[in-house]
């Protein structure tokens, strides 16, 4: 036998030997498996219990939304998987908040948030618009203007983000947490440099914009009667007096395990009886961590209160502020707590999940 024609040394063109081609071969092989794997953004999801959440919300003809964030829709599989089979509605977490879609004056970027509604289409969702004036998360140009200025730029926001969604965004927070939990006005640079009529002068924008769209007034902590709901209520039945274009109230609804007020579904049937329609846009229910069984039922317990009271004031859409612990707001802000949503960090349903689907008829 001639050198080289020993198969098990032979080494062709590439100087390898075989054994070596084999092994380069191989990991090639691993690599574009694994390249693949992380391209589709890892493993599936894990199936979860009985019938999809947005099937029986909609049996009861309630939307039910989950927030969501461009990021882990684009890179994590199992994420993406589970929001579209579970929800018919998304609420952009972050994607579509001042300082995300116009950084500079004038200077748009509507790429994420643009990739959330391609995904919302494809998965058959509608998307909730969320937020466009709000004192939280703006850029620092609009912190400097002066009040000629700020009215200028908010009406320019508010035409150029809703004229931009306005085939694909039905309902829009248009003014985001407008009162403070004292029961005034919340002093935030809008009311500072323009008075409160910043807040009627938002909704007529957006109205101007786009005429189909609902627009709705969202608030945080406003769930039972008291100061800053009445504050609350007071600032609504004037603009609907006034004849402002607001459509619908959300609230929010971040509970803990004192669980929501005992008078929410009251205090949200006085808002109906303005003619508003009536949302939960945010919930959820933050534990302290690390959250023992008893906590978790505890928790189970309050999501369903969350869906009852929705269903008792045949609400129009009830959103999470998201639906793994793995991607919650409330571990990443709030020490000490977390375990805030219906499924664990690895996706897994925890005691919440059945209860909300129970308390939605499934
Ligand atoms: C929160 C997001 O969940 C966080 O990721 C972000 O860092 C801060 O904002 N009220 C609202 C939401 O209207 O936009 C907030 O979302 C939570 C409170």
């Amino acid at each position: 036998m001639t050198p080289g024609a020993d198969p098990s040394t032979f080494s062709g063109r590439t100087g390898l030997t075989f054994p070596r081609r084999a092994a380069v071969g191989a990991a090639f092989v691993l690599i574009v498996i694994a390249a693949a794997y992380f391209a589709r953004g890892g493993a599936d999801a894990e199936p979860l219990p009985g019938p999809p959440l947005r099937e029986v919300a909609k049996k009861q003809g309630m939307e039910l939304g989950t927030a969501v964030r461009g990021d882990a829709l684009e890179r994590n599989r199992a994420y993406r998987q589970i929001a579209a089979a579970q929800f018919s509605t998304v609420t952009p977490e972050n994607d579509m908040k001042w300082f995300a879609i116009e950084p500079e004056r004038g200077d748009f970027d509507f790429g994420p948030a643009d990739d959330i509604v391609e995904r919302a289409r494809e998965a058959n969702q509608k998307v909730r618009g969320h937020t466009l004036v709000w004192h939280a998360q703006l850029p620092g140009w609009v912190k400097e203007l002066g009040a000629k200025d700020l009215r200028q730029a908010t009406r320019e926001h508010i035409h150029a983000v809703m004229g931009h969604y306005d085939e694909d965004v039905g309902v829009w927070d248009v003014v985001n947490e407008p009162v403070s939990d004292d029961g005034e006005l919340r002093r935030s640079v809008f009311m500072r440099r323009l008075g409160p009529g910043y807040i009627a002068d938002a909704f007529r924008t957006a109205r101007a914009a786009d005429a189909d769209a609902k627009l709705y007034l969202n608030e945080i902590g406003a769930e039972g009667i008291n100061a800053k709901s009445n504050r609350l209520y007071e600032l609504v039945r004037r603009l609907k007096a006034q004849g402002v274009p607001i459509d619908g109230v959300g609230f929010q609804a971040h509970a803990n395990l004192d669980g929501l007020p005992g008078d929410f579904v009251a205090n949200m049937r006085r808002f109906k009886a303005l003619g508003l329609d009536i949302a939960i846009t945010e919930a959820d229910v933050g534990l302290p961590v690390p959250a023992d069984p008893g906590e978790l039922q505890a928790q189970a317990r309050i999501y369903r209160e969350i869906v009852r009271s929705c269903r008792a004031v045949d609400c129009r859409s009830l959103t999470f502020w998201g639906f793994t612990d793995g991607r919650s707001w409330i571990s990443e802000t709030q020490a000490g707590m977390g375990a805030a949503t219906l499924l664990d960090e690895a996706l897994r349903p925890k005691p919440a999940f059945s209860a909300v689907q129970q308390a939605l008829g499934g």
